[in-house]
């Protein structure tokens, strides 16, 4: 156990697997009281079961504003107060633009992308009142540098990274650090899905010829959510062994 986090309580969209359930892990590990929230409230259940500190899984729809206000509502209720929020929710619906219909582009923007708009603004109100709080988005290498057959997705995590750098500015005043993280590939559900050959490709790309694991990622999230990176906002980590630079 460590203390970066102790006495911080935080909310981690998507946090019932993958690279969510993982940033709750090591959040937990550094004293964090965690609120795991989920479309799948048993995996955010089996998330919080999992911490050795106190936790709430909530069942949450990031793309419905109601939803993520009531989340939000609860954890004020149980723990009296937000000190950090990790938008890492998300989805990909993956197809080369002639055959992207209009539901694919809708599902990915609306979770990716307004979901970060909306936990942004229902998380930031308690943050602007306490005059301190650390946003992290999840954003992807795929929102800096493009790639064939996800425009959808491409589009909401270039939009992350605007949001990122706005909301850095409007929010400085109080103290509240908005950063993102963009991963390359890495190991979790989402990238299970990849074929042989689209999973070769990406890992030639890679120059450190590995996958990354969720815990790469979550190294990054915990500095950014710390005490120690109190003087950085508007960036963006870079966790993808080197396939953009
Ligand atoms: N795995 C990668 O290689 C990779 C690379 C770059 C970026 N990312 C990003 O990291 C984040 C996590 O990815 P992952 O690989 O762990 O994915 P994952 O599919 O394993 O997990 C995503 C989680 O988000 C939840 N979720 C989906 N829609 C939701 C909604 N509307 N509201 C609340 N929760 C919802 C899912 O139920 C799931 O538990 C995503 O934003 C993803 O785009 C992943």
């Amino acid at each position: 156990m460590g203390d970066l986090l102790a006495g911080k309580v935080a909310l981690i969209t998507g946090g019932g697997r993958g690279i969510g359930r993982e940033i709750a892990r090591v959040f937990a590990r550094e004293g964090a009281c965690v609120a795991a929230a989920d479309v799948n409230l048993e995996a955010a259940t089996d998330t919080i079961g999992q911490l050795p500190t106190e936790g709430l899984a909530l069942s949450m729809d990031v793309a419905d504003i109601a939803s993520v206000q009531a989340g939000v509502d609860a954890i004020v209720a149980r723990f009296g107060r937000l000190d950090i929020l990790v938008n890492n929710a998300g989805i990909t619906r993956d197809n080369l633009l002639i055959r992207m219909d209009e539901s694919e582009w809708d599902a990915v923007i609306n979770i990716n992308l307004k979901g970060v708009f909306n936990c942004c603004k229902v998380a930031s109100r308690p943050m602007m009142k306490a005059r301190r709080g650390r946003i992290v988005s999840i954003s992807s290498v795929v929102g800096v540098q493009g790639n064939a057959g996800q425009v959808n997705y491409s589009a909401s995590k270039a939009g992350v990274l605007g949001i990122t750098k706005t909301l850095a500015r409007e929010l400085a005043s109080r103290a509240i650090t908005v950063n993102a993280v963009a991963p390359g590939f890495i190991e979790t559900d989402m990238t299970a899905k990849l074929s042989p050959e689209a999973r070769q490709a990406m890992l030639s790309q890679v120059p450190l010829a590995r996958p990354g694991v969720p815990e790469d990622v979550a190294n990054a999230v915990l500095f950014l959510a710390s005490d120690q990176a109190a003087y950085v906002t508007g960036q963006v980590i870079q966790v993808n062994g080197g396939m953009a630079m």
